[in-house]
């Protein structure tokens, strides 16, 4: 009994931890640790079966209480990874960078923004810009505080960005991808379209561009430049542009199970979900009521019409 509590405290990055600090020892000492630290590999080895009885017990389930954003770098190391590289390079990999000073002089000038503005803590811009701006788990920029006046912003990382752009989860959920993750890992990704629908998930496309192209809150309308039109099926060649990322390494990332799901029809292609509209009130960005796919407090999706 006690062995088996030891064995399920001691994870096995633990274990090479101890063994890291005891080796270097030298004398009886040293051989002491050495043989203790043994003991506890072989047995981490004996017993490992008991791993797969521990993960079942331990496997998260997905709960609509639960959620939120959690950024486009979770999606990356070992189940997007080709996507999530494609996306780093992509336009959508790289919206917080529009929002600095000096940055797209012309086009700024062209929508009378100031071209020599901070725009990266603007909730004007934010929305469009990262990823669940103002929702659960969603970006904070620079200057954010909670109660106690301790520092919220969210930890931008230069070599991996996340929650600052345009994620995963701006086009693929509709309150943060916590949970539609958990389906897709329990599954090991054999899950129906309706399964991670039910936690957030949305297949409406053509519909959820909408929310930051042709919105009518963006400054970049069709009618300053013809650039800004914007043509759903020609665009949406452009978004995955995964070929030159797939290797052997991921190979085994493949989505073995869309043909599958392409023949599956989830609610939200039959009706689109209803489309976020907000003001800026007083420097903070305010959803209008009755306007978010997911209602927290009712736990329902709102489709349109
Ligand atoms: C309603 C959503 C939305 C809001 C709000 C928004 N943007 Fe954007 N922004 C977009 C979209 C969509 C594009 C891409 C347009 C395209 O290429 O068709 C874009 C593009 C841009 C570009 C590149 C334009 C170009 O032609 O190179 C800059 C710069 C930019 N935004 C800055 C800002 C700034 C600064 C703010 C805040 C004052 C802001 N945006 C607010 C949605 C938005
Ligand atoms: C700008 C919107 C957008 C962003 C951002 C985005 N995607 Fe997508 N994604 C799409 C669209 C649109 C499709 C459907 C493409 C098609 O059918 O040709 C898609 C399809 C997929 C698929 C195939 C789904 C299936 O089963 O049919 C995967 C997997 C995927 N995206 C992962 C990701 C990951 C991982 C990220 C972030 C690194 C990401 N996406 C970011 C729009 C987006
Ligand atoms: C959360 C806001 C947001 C959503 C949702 C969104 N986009 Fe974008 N998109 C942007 C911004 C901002 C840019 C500007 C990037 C730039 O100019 O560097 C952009 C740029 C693009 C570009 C690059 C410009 C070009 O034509 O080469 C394509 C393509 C694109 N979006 C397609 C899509 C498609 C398709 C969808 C829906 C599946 C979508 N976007 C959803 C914000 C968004």
């Amino acid at each position: 009994m006690t062995l088996y509590w030891f064995y399920i405290n001691l994870s096995e990055p633990k274990i090479r931890y101890i063994l890291k600090l005891v080796l270097p020892f030298g004398g009886e000492m040293g051989k002491f640790f050495k043989v203790l630290a043994l003991v506890f590999v072989g047995l981490t080895l004996a017993l490992g079966g008991a791993d797969d009885a521990f993960a079942k017990k331990k496997k998260k389930k997905p709960s609509l209480k639960k959620m939120k954003y959690v950024g486009a770098a979770k999606c990356n190391g070992s189940c997007h990874d080709p996507y999530y590289q494609a996306w780093v390079k992509s336009p959508h990999g790289g919206t917080f960078n529009l929002l600095k000073a000096g940055v797209r002089k012309e086009a700024k000038e062209r929508a009378k923004l100031d071209p020599n503005k901070d725009y990266t803590a603007d909730p004007h811009c934010l929305r469009c810009h990262t990823t669940g701006y103002k929702q659960k788990g969603g970006f904070k920029p620079a200057g954010s505080k909670n109660k106690k006046g301790k520092d919220t912003s969210t930890k931008i990382d230069p070599d991996e960005p996340s929650l600052e752009q345009v994620g995963c989860e701006m086009c693929h959920s509709v309150a943060g991808g916590s949970e539609m993750r958990l389906v897709m890992k329990n599954s090991k990704g054999k899950f129906k379209k309706a399964e991670t629908e039910k936690f957030g998930q949305r297949w409406d496309y053509a519909n959820v561009c909408t929310r930051c192209h042709t919105h009518k809150n963006t400054p970049f309308q069709p009618t300053l430049h013809d650039k800004y039109k914007f043509n759903f099926e020609e665009r949406k060649k452009k978004v995955h542009q995964t070929d030159k990322y797939w290797t052997e390494d991921n190979e085994d990332q493949r989505l073995e199970h869309i043909k599958k799901r392409n023949k599956q029809t989830a609610k939200s292609e039959e009706t689109p979900l209803i489309i976020e509209d907000w003001q800026i009130k007083k420097d903070k960005l305010k959803f209008k009521k009755g306007t978010k796919p997911f209602n927290k407090k009712k736990k329902t999706f709102n489709y349109k019409g």
